[in-house]
């Protein structure tokens, strides 16, 4: 004989839900982190119950392997047909027949129910010995939902559905939110008695209390101390709503342990992200999976943060990042894009339109503007100037390059891989590097200048830069430096081409 369970936790997920109008079950649909069945999974995960039994029915197949990677310790139980919540609730009692003790059944569509509800609604049951209590909540606009109906002294009478309610019943505003605790035995023997007789034929939970209630059985009400908690879901707009209503209380929950939000209404922090003391979020941001932000770290204006490390002190501004780590006092953005495993070492710098993927930018290195770093591992207080490519990719293969230590990478450069640039290395500007740069040298790769006297004047006759070249050269004006006539090459010296101030010039800091 198996151990009989204390406590057993039903959650109903099989409908369809309609008025979402989606392809996804409802209970997938996501808000703010988790799956709508995953809000209810984890508020009643401090049950600790002996056995989780999850009914599906629409969707069954996405909801069960959506189980596998959320709750897989979880029991998935098919109602084939969605005959109703007493239904439902029957069959997956079929499921465990060691229930016994507490049976907790709650709505697979009321994401902001808190643990704290649900364990303050099975203390109450279980210290009163009830047959059944139901979460009940006094809401602004009942429509739509079963009114609680109470005697004169207070107690549950029954439940009673909005079609079936009286106008003076319809005036309720204390409403069913669809969470209860059952003892398990009486549970199953009223299951056993629920008739098909109304409107929409279905056997409905809500009827379990009126038929424990003309036993004479012990039955309770537990009101929510905060009817949003109850709210359902039942189309996209509801959807919405609840959004907003989740992003407060996660804001708030957040602003109160030291965290400031300058724009609450516009941050959006996913309940499985975290932000520590004196972060400042700034507005249009969103903190999306486990994104975890330091300390004194600035994030924000309109950044976005997918499963991102950012640490103490760091400042993020305009971008947006997946899979990434941002290293202490290391600055991003603005108009960073941050790939899966780019880390960006403690005062590091990737800057305006740069793209990191797969790299690590080294402590205090800087990728100032304009530049693409893929497959790269770059040193400590290495420089890599404007618009410069990580050519990191053959067509078939992706390969790697390293930048040492304080390398010096003039702008323009393609480092095509696999290259190393040694410590302490330049590389001049506008060079295409495909041989490894040897520590301390000069790699250069720079195609000899020059300039063809009178072009302009002779192919652009008429337009402006010829009226101004014309002018200068009437000033007796002079660029200097080496000349060619049409079709004439000059051989510059390499040393004097790929001087370092070549690069020095047209690098960033
Ligand atoms: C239900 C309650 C109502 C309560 C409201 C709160 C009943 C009869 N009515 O109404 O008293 O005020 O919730 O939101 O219980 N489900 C199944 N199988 C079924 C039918 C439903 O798993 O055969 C699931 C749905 O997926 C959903 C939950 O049960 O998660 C509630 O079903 P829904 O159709 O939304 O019930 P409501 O009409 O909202
Ligand atoms: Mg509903």
């Amino acid at each position: 004989m198996p151990q009989p369970h204390l406590r057993t936790v039903v959650v109903l997920a099989a409908g369809e839900g309609k008025r979402m109008k989606s392809a996804l079950p409802k209970v997938l649909h996501p808000l703010l982190g988790r799956t709508l069945l995953g809000h209810v999974l984890t508020a009643a995960a401090p049950l600790a119950a002996d056995r989780t039994v999850v009914v599906v029915g629409h969707g069954a197949e996405e909801v069960r392997v959506h189980l596998t990677e959320i709750a897989p310790d979880a029991t998935p139980v098919l109602q084939a047909q969605q005959l109703g919540t007493g239904h439902a609730v029957r069959i997956a009692l079929e499921a465990v027949p060691e229930a016994a003790g507490t049976v907790v059944v709650i709505n697979g569509d009321v994401p902001l129910l808190r643990a704290e509800t649900v364990a303050a609604l099975v203390a109450a049951h279980e210290g009163e010995g009830a047959a059944a209590t139901v979460l009940a909540a006094e809401v602004p606009d009942p429509t739509g939902l079963d009114r609680i109906v109470r005697d004169a002294a207070g107690r549950l009478e029954q439940i009673v559905e909005e079609r079936d309610a009286t106008p003076a019943q319809r005036a309720l505003r204390e409403i069913n939110a669809g969470i209860y605790a059952f003892d398990a035995v009486r549970l199953r023997d009223a299951l056993g008695k629920l008739s098909t007789d109304n409107d929409q034929g279905e056997e409905y939970l809500t009827d379990v209390f009126g038929l424990l209630v003309s036993a004479g059985e012990p039955v309770g009400v537990h009101v929510a101390a905060d009817h949003v908690e109850t709210l359902g879901c039942n189309d996209r707009v509801e959807l919405a709503g609840l959004r907003r209503l989740l992003r407060d209380r996660v804001n708030e929950a957040w602003m109160r342990t030291g965290v400031s939000i300058l724009d609450p209404e516009t941050t959006w922090i996913d309940v499985t992200a975290t932000v520590e003391r004196d972060a400042v979020i700034d507005q249009n941001t969103q903190l999306r999976g486990t994104t975890a932000v330091g300390a004194q770290a600035v994030v924000g204006p309109d950044v976005t943060l997918i499963d991102t490390v950012v640490g103490a002190a760091a400042t993020v501004l305009r971008s947006h990042a997946v899979g990434a780590e941002v290293g202490a006092g290391a600055s991003v953005g603005p108009y960073a894009y941050l790939r899966p495993a780019a880390r960006l070492a403690e005062k590091s710098k990737v800057g305006t339109f740069v793209e990191v993927k797969n790299s690590e930018v080294g402590p205090g290195a800087k990728v100032p503007h304009l530049s693409y770093v893929g497959d790269a591992t770059i040193g400590a207080k290495a420089n890599i100037g404007a618009a410069t490519i990580f050519v990191n990719y053959d067509g078939v293969n992706k390969h790697r390059t390293v930048v040492g230590e304080a390398a010096f990478i003039g702008c323009d450069t393609s480092l095509i891989a696999p290259v190393e640039v040694g410590a302490g290395a330049y590389v001049a500007a506008g060079s295409a590097i495909s041989q490894d740069v040897p520590p301390g040298a000069l790699g250069v790769t720079r195609a000899p200048q020059r300039s063809i006297e009178g072009w302009v004047a002779r192919k652009r006759a008429g337009t402006v830069s010829a009226a101004a070249a014309e002018r200068a050269l009437a000033e007796g004006a002079s660029a200097g430096g080496p000349v060619a006539r049409e079709g004439e090459a000059i051989h510059g010296d390499a040393e004097t081409v790929g001087r370092p101030s070549a690069a020095g010039d047209t690098a960033t800091e």
